[in-house]
């Protein structure tokens, strides 16, 4: 009978090390969740989704699915102490279910691959924005000459595959040299430098004729202006996607860094923290972006160029816009960095925990992988580019929007689907209590709750509609 009882705090220690604190932690988890999701995806998502309506419920998925199963995530994490794969393995044979869990894992790392694969090109256009602004490009520009020149670098496979390679060969680096040496440091002051600069583009942004516009434009819901639309499949499907890219949920990737999360740290209070840091950097982004938008006649749904044509006219007219211009796209630069590190993770633990490879090597094949299939998306903004139709909306960049697509509003969805069902309805209630740390209190309750009915109903729901069967 005895052995049937979990065992009491499953002391397991990670064999790629542990964060030297809780703050970095919390750091290194922001890091992933702010990215180019934040202040690239979420606006011209908003954008091609009507703008209030969308962020409305893009809140409420954040609160109520992402945030109870970041919770989750960072417990299996934690107790797991290994690579997605093997941390979903381990555990299942713990509570006794099948070793098929261990697939969970395995479909983040290909959901990794796929996201990085095109995050590292468009992290490549802030790359080259770098150069572009620096130089005073977009002095005086207007809103044809920016677009223009965001066209011409798309179309321009060679370029877009230097800096793809190049911010790939960066992410190797700082993965191959392991989370702690690399990472800490460098989120350490690069996230709060992010946000101030923000600051400095709303401060602009309120100096525009347009800024009410775009403030209500970005809170207040018009259902009107998405009258045609499916509401289920082209409004909320996208922005339970966005929910879930945005704070890194559903791959594995706050999975493996909560497995470097030490046992007494609480893990509510840093989901709180990290879900809140990463939606008020979308949000000031939208305050930053929408005014410029309209005060310089652009298009809201211009589709992935939206911040790369409308935020460089706002340079070229502002005091010292070439260096406030050419900083922020360092800076945006450098929170895509601390994202993709977190993609390639989980295959590079298991890479190292499985066919026992150094990380160096580990890391070079896994980012190589990642790399090639970015090849993909440099050709499909030019020689490869074909338009289609979804959620209402032309998607003019074939293979890039299919990816896109593909992980953000199913894989992503389906990874916390699969989290939820497992931490809530499989594992022990000792097992999560013990692990999330907070005991049997209104917290655990309530968090139980969400992940157990409310996320997993959201999700299906949500699934069932957009493929038209509800
Ligand atoms: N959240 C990051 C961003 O907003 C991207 C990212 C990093 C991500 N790790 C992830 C997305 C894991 C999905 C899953 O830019």
């Amino acid at each position: 009978m005895t052995q049937k009882i979990p065992k009491l705090l499953v002391k397991r220690t990670s064999i790629h090390g542990q964060w030297s604190s809780r703050w970095a932690f919390i750091l290194a988890a922001t890091g992933s969740a702010v990215g180019l999701g934040n202040i690239w995806r979420f606006p011209y998502l908003t954008g091609e989704n009507g703008g209030g309506a969308f962020v409305l419920i893009y809140l409420f998925f954040v609160l109520v699915v992402g945030l109870p199963i970041m919770m989750a995530e960072i417990m299996l994490g934690r107790r797991g102490r290994q690579s997605p794969i093997n941390t979903m393995k381990t555990l299942a044979e713990e509570e006794g279910l099948s070793h098929y869990w261990q697939l969970l894992g395995w479909m983040g790392v290909a959901a990794g691959f796929i996201i990085l694969s095109y995050y590292s090109v468009i992290a490549g256009w802030t790359l080259a924005y770098i150069f572009r602004t620096g130089l005073g490009m977009f002095v005086d520009a207007d809103a044809e000459l920016s677009t223009r020149l965001f066209s011409d670098l798309i179309a321009d496979p060679e370029k877009l595959l230097a800096w793809h390679t190049t911010f790939m060969m960066m992410t190797i680096l700082v993965v191959a040299r392991g989370v702690k040496s690399g990472l800490e440091k460098a989120v350490k002051f690069l996230m709060p430098a992010l946000f101030i600069l923000l600051l400095v583009m709303v401060g602009y942004a309120m100096s525009t004729e347009k800024f009410m516009q775009g403030i209500e434009y970005l809170f207040v819901p018009d259902f009107d202006a998405i009258a045609e639309k499916n509401f289920f499949s082209d409004i909320m499907l996208p922005a339970m996607g966005q929910a879930f890219f945005s704070l890194s949920l559903g791959m594995g990737a706050i999975m493996i860094y909560g497995s470097y999360l030490a046992q007494r740290s609480s893990i509510p209070w840093t989901s709180v923290s990290i879900a809140l840091a990463d939606t008020s950097v979308a949000l000031l982004a939208g305050v930053a972006i929408f005014p410029i938008v309209f005060t310089y006649g652009l298009e809201p749904a211009g589709g992935p160029g939206l911040i790369f044509v409308s935020l460089p006219i706002a340079f070229g007219q502002m005091p010292f816009g070439t260096f406030f211009g050419c900083l922020f796209f360092i800076l945006l630069m450098f929170a895509g960095w601390t994202s993709a590190i977190s993609l390639l993770e989980p295959a590079v633990t298991w890479l190292v925990e499985n066919r026992s490879m150094k990380r160096i090597k580990a890391t070079a094949i896994a980012g190589t992988i990642a790399w090639s299939l970015g090849l993909v998306t440099v050709l499909s903004f030019n020689k490869w580019a074909f338009s289609f139709s979804f959620a209402g909306q032309e998607k003019e960049n074939g293979f890039f929007d299919i990816f896109d697509i593909l992980t953000a509003n199913i894989m992503l969805p389906l990874g916390g689907l699969l989290v939820a069902i497992f931490a809530a309805w499989l594992m022990s209630t000792r097992s999560t209590m013990e692990e999330l740390g907070v005991g049997d209190t209104l917290i655990y309750r309530g968090w139980r709750f969400a992940v157990k009915y409310i996320a997993p109903v959201g999700v299906i729901i949500i699934f069932l509609n957009a493929i038209g069967i509800v």
